[in-house]
């Protein structure tokens, strides 16, 4: 839980240009935003080929490639948009939820450059910089909208009630949607990471190849994905690796979809987005819009750069905390669980 005294409240302010870290799991980024409304640049050191040999994220390698590469990305971001550290108005960073040792390192950057350039430092929960990186692309996104949240660490459904107060309505109870896919993916010796591994191997599948379980489907927002990964694991021989993953991305799909459109006709919104490693996921996008459309719902999906981790959605959610007036004491610390909770001081 986060103490309160990591935030406080100062006068809103519009921050020219903020520069963004985010170290919390296993990409290093570096982003810098001109007025809350263009991205400079949004450079991103994926460390991919360094965990795949291990099949998932080996938190200690994670936690020192983050060390080694967060000085040289800093300086190329300002080299390639000519900017200085002068010309920064405020720093935002990743304080958490993530790998400990990763988040550690984004936050003693940034708390460091903010301190020694006396300029104010932006606490961002790396949750809500999935869920206001559609406003990258989409700036008339505006309160109230529903969020469905899917990446390789968290699946939740958020009621965005208006800046700053955010509502989780319901999250998962096992399994990230992301990590059901890397799982399924292991299964089958796809490699790492699963998601669009599983994508591209299901579009040369049938869907209804194998009737596979809609978990917590018509119950509540909470999800559960473990179930159906046993299911997937149980009918790994009855059918090709192809329709298995078909079969498994549209349970995943229909649940994901169902409960999103469930929370928008019951609160009445207009507004749904979709962000996350999984928003990556072109047959989800697909799905959720063509609902949305249907029912006369507006929906939004960053592209591609902006789903899976990346500075630039640290910095619109940094941007937005600014707007605020919420900052960062020097007593910020990072954390490895860090959950949603409306800007407070
Ligand atoms: O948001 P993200 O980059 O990191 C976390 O904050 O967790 O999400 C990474 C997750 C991984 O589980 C990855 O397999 C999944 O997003 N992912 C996908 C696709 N692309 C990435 N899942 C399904 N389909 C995809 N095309
Ligand atoms: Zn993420």
């Amino acid at each position: 839980m986060i103490c309160m005294r990591e935030f406080q409240q100062q006068q809103p302010f519009e921050p020219a240009l903020v520069l963004a870290v985010e170290t919390s799991c296993d990409e290093t980024s570096v982003a810098l935003l001109e007025n809350g409304t263009r991205v400079l640049c949004n450079r991103v050191a994926s460390q991919e080929e360094l965990h795949a040999r291990y099949g998932g994220v080996v938190p200690e390698i994670a936690c020192r490639r983050h060390f080694e590469v967060i000085h040289p990305l800093l300086e190329e971001a300002l080299e390639a948009t000519g900017k200085d550290f002068s010309d920064l108005d405020a720093l935002a960073v990743t304080h958490g939820p993530g790998l400990i040792g990763a988040v550690l390192v984004g936050v003693t950057v940034a708390k460091t450059l903010a301190l020694t350039l006396g300029k104010p430092l932006l606490p961002v929960n790396h949750l809500e910089g999935h869920l206001f990186s559609p406003l990258l692309e989409h700036p008339e996104l505006k309160p109230p909208w529903v969020s469905l949240l899917v990446s390789g660490g968290h699946t939740c459904l958020v009621l965005v009630e208006e800046w700053g107060n955010l509502r989780l309505l319901g999250k998962t109870r096992d399994d990230a949607a992301g990590e059901a896919f890397d799982k399924v993916a292991k299964m089958l010796d796809l490699g790492y990471p699963g998601g669009p591994r599983v994508q591209k191997l299901a579009s040369e599948g049938n869907p209804r190849a194998i009737d596979l379980p809609r978990p917590m489907r018509g119950q509540g927002y909470a999800f559960s994905f473990s179930g159906l990964k046993t299911a997937v694991h149980r009918a790994k021989d009855q059918v090709s690796p192809a329709d298995l993953c078909a079969s498994f991305q549209q349970a995943v799909i229909d649940v994901l979809v169902e409960k999103t459109l469930r929370a928008a006709e019951e609160f009445g919104v207009q507004r749904v987005s979709l962000a996350g490693g999984v928003a990556a996921n072109q047959p989800l996008r697909e799905a959720l819009e063509h609902n949305c459309r249907q029912r006369g719902l507006s929906f939004y999906v960053p592209s591609f750069e902006y789903c899976t981790d990346n500075g630039a959605m640290i910095a619109m959610a940094g941007y937005q905390m600014a707007r605020l007036g919420i900052t960062a004491t020097t007593g910020l610390d990072a954390h490895a669980s860090l959950p949603l909770q409306a800007w407070r001081t």
